[in-house]
């Protein structure tokens, strides 16, 4: 699992994450909004990022802890927290072991994050272990028809296949409900709406090409096999073909599960 992990790391160091963080905020929004934070209440947000989540539920009051096993994240998360004005207890740290003592917790939280642990039963366990009995836990992944599948299946010629569970697995609630109920959690899954916005398809290219640390790192991929031109004739494909916008402007429709429960 080692080589997993610094390929994790890799990706969500490379590019330019808190562009991507700005335009998914709203998904932050719904999370934190699902499980109501309240003052004094202790939250841990797993898979931080660049601190959307975390800093919400600061800003309603909550005691925050958030990890992540990018130590560039947490650089930009504490840039971040720092200009919002909150303060959030920011850790290095890895989903699949949390040096976070039992039920501790009265919220627990991972936007678009522990879905990229590739160890999902330990992960799932540690979301578990840390909530106390009573607490709240939502999480989020994309779901199976969203925009970047339509892409993933383009360019799935090119490379080899995941050498791992991928995130894309916790997009079918059946499998999400069953990996939440195997920690002992009873999930709730709703299919909630997200779209990428752009002022146009090539904007929508750049965007990915320069920020998202996934696009970023499988072109490094590419380009050492001598391939990136055609990923990116690709990638544009994939996203003209999912554009709905008709006024020249680029919306990628990019529905997600949102995953809650009680412990
Ligand atoms: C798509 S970003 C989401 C970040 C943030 N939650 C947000 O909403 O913007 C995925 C994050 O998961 C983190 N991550 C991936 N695998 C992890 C693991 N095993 N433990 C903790 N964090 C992990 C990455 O470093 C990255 O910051």
């Amino acid at each position: 699992m080692a080589h997993l992990r610094a390929a994790q790391i890799h990706m969500w160091t490379v590019g330019d994450y808190p562009v991507i963080a700005t335009h998914l905020l709203p998904i932050s929004r719904i999370a934190v909004k699902a499980v109501d934070p309240q003052s004094g209440e202790s939250v841990l947000d797993i898979a931080v990022g660049t601190g959307n989540a975390a800093i919400l539920a600061a800003k309603a009051g909550a005691k925050v802890t958030g990890i992540d096993i990018t130590p560039a994240q947490i650089d930009r998360a504490r840039e971040h927290c720092k200009a919002e004005g909150v303060r959030v207890d920011l850790q290095v740290g890895d989903a699949e072991h949390l040096d976070i003592p039992d039920e501790s917790m009265d919220v627990v939280l991972s936007v678009m994050g522990l879905i990229f642990a590739p160890d999902f039963i330990a992960a799932t366990r540690e979301l578990a272990r840390v909530c106390r009995p009573g607490g709240r836990v939502a999480i989020t992944a994309w779901a199976a028809n969203s925009w970047s599948a339509t892409w993933r299946e383009k360019v799935a010629h090119l490379s080899a296949p995941a050498a791992g569970p991928t995130p894309d697995e916790w997009g079918d609630p059946v499998v999400a409900i069953d990996r939440l109920g195997s920690a002992g959690l009873s999930a709730k899954v709703e299919q909630r709406n997200f779209a990428w916005r752009f002022p146009s398809p090539q904007a929508a290219l750049e965007t990915f090409l320069t920020a998202a640390g996934p696009f970023v790192s499988f072109m490094e991929t590419l380009e050492s096999h001598d391939k990136a031109e055609e990923g990116q004739r690709l990638l544009l494909e994939a996203i003209e073909e999912t554009n709905v916008a008709n006024d020249g402007s680029c919306t990628l429709p990019a529905p997600y599960l949102l995953m809650t429960a009680t412990r």
